[in-house]
């Protein structure tokens, strides 16, 4: 069996992760997931960094022993880590002495003895928060850029590490190695440096006693940054366990920041160069993730808690937002607004809708069970979902992965909207064809949870649970999950919301737990001076008069919910010259109907497959002895007629603001 062997950076302990530092790991344990999916014996690396100065500081202004401060922070880094459901399969500490130690000292003393280590005295500009010198260059207004403080000038005597020797070297590696770094503006940035010359680097520490002895210098401890590299060899046995150390390395890819990819594919490479040690397959340099524009940094108080965040949904949602809406290597931002937009999207009304459709449907008209047919143009769209996610989760695209899941979901929900499942239910001599639409729906989403089981661990267990699928994760394959079943019957269960309704209201968010159901909530202005439907063309003689509009806030304009929806039957209301019935898929559980002012407009027939705008949360009117449930939106010219605004190529469903 192919092995990958996958890390990512060791965090620093002197505070607790936020969801920067969670991005990392939950991004890394997708690619992991995926892997085994895939079928590999993986071996997923975390752990954390503690020989650094800050967490010895930060251990001493709490009055704590280094170690025990780094054994509580340890409580807290996997607790968190848990609450995400980070599958790591180790957690190495830069404080064991079983494995840290013996790896540190035999690496530091091959490289010294292979004539690569060779005292020296260094002066210059350190940064506490990198744990690095910074070149004057690289300084703004005389501050480290990354944490906008100023670096302390440092003199010391120090052990060098002879990184120059190895620029040749590394520039050969890479171009024999094109994809050793990725992505590509990374690989650039890289090359650019090592092209530029390598300085020797400062490989000790003097005057200090946090962290592993120089074994040929015991005055000295090994400098935080050349100790921690070296975690990832020591956790899979390089200087305690031979044999280990043969299965396992060289590893499959580290999965670091931007901020340390330079690290990563310069100095580490070096010193494995120096011990004779073969060198990763890949470097993976993620972006960052801001908040509101802004690097989360705990001096600007933009901190966001990963617990809070996994918290407001649970962690699947967080886990989705984080891979599908940040190109993975790239940066992205973070908002509370943004994250609860994309939940609704995504799961309240899309996967949530279409599992909760097809479940109610199925239960409602075939007892809960489907029988497979040969599967229609649901077949083909999964296909090419599935090999376009393949595509993607292999070169850790994880955005297109997620995406390609989700245009099967969204193919799914239309699918259901064009063959209205509820008009064949009845009529009896359609029953071969109710049971193939809800049959292939059902198969697209089990293919779909399949395709999520990486990203969303636990709710796609439960997707597939609910299609009668219980196979153990650690049994299920990516190349058997996702191959098109036309054959068997599935017993679906219909088990309620997965993911309610978030509706944000005077700035309090409420979960609601009905989200599926076709009736608006019960949240609009008094008394709508308009007709719920498209406001009717102006009927009073001569120009209306002059009005400023009232301003508005944001949060009064996000109190309407707009949302685009399909049309899926037009007719004309009998005795009525203004008024159409629509009948409209707004990607909830069943069509609703909206009694619209636009008859003067339209042939009713030719707006049939139109997709447009309502609003969705007004309150329900009867007019004509009927309940319209929405109003369509539609320019209203001065004595012209109503156009209605045309929201293609968007999905029913999806919020308009
Ligand atoms: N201890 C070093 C890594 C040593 S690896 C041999 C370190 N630690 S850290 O705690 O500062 O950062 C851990 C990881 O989190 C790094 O890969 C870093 O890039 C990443 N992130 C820190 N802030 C981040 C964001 N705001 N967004 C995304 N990743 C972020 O560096």
């Amino acid at each position: 069996m192919a092995r990958y062997f996958l890390t990512t950076a060791i965090d620093y302990v002197n505070s607790r992760p936020h969801l920067g530092t969670a991005y990392e790991k939950v991004t890394a344990d997708i690619i992991a997931r995926y892997r085994r999916l895939s079928g590999y014996e993986t071996h997923f690396l975390m752990g954390n960094d503690e020989h650094s100065q800050n967490v010895f500081k930060r251990a001493q202004e709490q009055g704590k022993d280094p170690l025990s401060y780094c054994d509580e922070m340890e409580r807290v880094f996997r607790d968190v880590w848990k609450r995400l459901d980070v599958s790591y399969d180790d957690f190495i500490r830069t404080t064991d002495r079983r494995r840290h130690y013996p790896a540190t000292q035999k690496l530091a003393q091959t490289c010294y003895d292979n004539g690569d280590i060779y005292e020296g005295s260094y002066e210059g500009w350190y940064c506490e928060g990198c744990e690095a010198f910074k070149p004057e260059k690289d300084l703004v207004d005389g501050n480290c850029p990354i944490h906008n403080t100023k670096p302390q000038w440092i003199k010391e005597r120090n052990w060098f590490f002879r990184l120059s020797k190895y620029q040749q070297p590394l520039l050969k590696f890479y171009e024999e190695h094109p994809s050793f770094i990725e992505p590509e503006v990374r690989r650039n940035e890289i090359l650019r440096l090592v092209e530029g010359g390598l300085e020797d680097i400062s490989m000790s520490r003097t005057g200090q006693s946090w962290g592993i002895p120089v074994p040929f210098d015991r005055d000295s401890v090994v400098y935080v940054w050349f100790d921690a590299l070296i975690n990832y060899a020591a956790a899979v046995g390089y200087g305690w366990d031979d044999e280990q150390f043969k299965k396992w390395w060289p590893a499959s890819l580290h999965v670091v920041g931007k901020d340390i990819t330079r690290f990563h594919c310069v100095f580490w490479p070096a010193m494995l160069m120096s011990a004779g040690q073969a060198l990763p397959a890949q470097v993976f340099g993620h972006g960052w993730v801001y908040f509101k524009g802004e690097r989360m940094s705990k001096s600007l108080g933009n901190i966001v808690d990963p617990l809070d965040a996994a918290d407001k949904f649970g962690p699947d949602p967080l886990r989705l937002y984080l891979a599908k809406e940040i190109p993975y290597g790239g940066d992205g931002d973070f908002t509370w607004e943004r994250f609860e937009e994309k939940y609704n999207a995504d799961l309240a009304n899309n996967l949530g809708n279409l599992v909760n459709r097809v479940a109610s449907m199925t239960e409602r008209y075939q007892q809960g069970r489907v029988r497979a047919t040969g599967g229609g143009s649901l077949a083909g769209v999964a296909a090419e979902s599935v090999s376009a996610y393949r595509s993607a989760m292999d070169v850790h695209a994880l955005h297109d992965g997620a995406a390609a899941a989700f245009r099967l979901i969204s193919a799914a929900n239309n699918f259901i909207a064009e063959k209205q499942p509820w008009a064949l239910a009845k009529d009896p001599a359609k029953a071969d064809q109710l049971n193939g639409v809800l049959a292939d729906c059902a198969e697209a989403v089990r293919v779909a949870a399949t395709l999520l089981l990486p990203i969303m661990p636990t709710s796609a267990t439960e997707v597939l649970r609910r299609l009668g699928d219980e196979q153990p994760l650690a049994d299920r394959r990516l190349d058997a999950g996702t191959a098109w079943r036309s054959s068997g019957e599935k017993q679906i269960l219909n088990a309620g919301a997965l993911w309610p309704r978030i509706e944000a209201e005077k700035g309090v968010v409420n979960v609601t737990d009905q989200p599926q159901t076709p009736a608006p909530e019960p949240q609009t202005p008094a008394t709508p001076s308009t007709p719920p439907a498209a406001a009717a063309p102006a009927t009073q003689a001569g120009p209306a008069p002059v009005e400023t509009p009232a301003v508005i806030t944001i949060d009064d304009f996000m109190k309407v919910q707009l949302k685009v929806a399909k049309i899926l039957e037009a007719e004309k209301m009998p005795k009525s010259q203004r008024l159409l019935k629509l009948k409209v898929d707004a990607g909830e559980a069943e069509p609703r109907t909206i009694l619209a002012g636009i008859a003067e407009s339209y042939e009713p027939e030719t707006l049939i497959g139109k997709s447009i705008v309502i609003v969705a949360n007004l309150a329900p009117r009867k007019m004509m002895g009927l309940e319209s449930n929405g109003m369509v939106l539609a320019a209203s010219p001065d004595g012209g007629k109503a156009i209605v605004l045309n929201a293609e190529p968007a999905d029913p469903g999806t919020r308009v603001r």
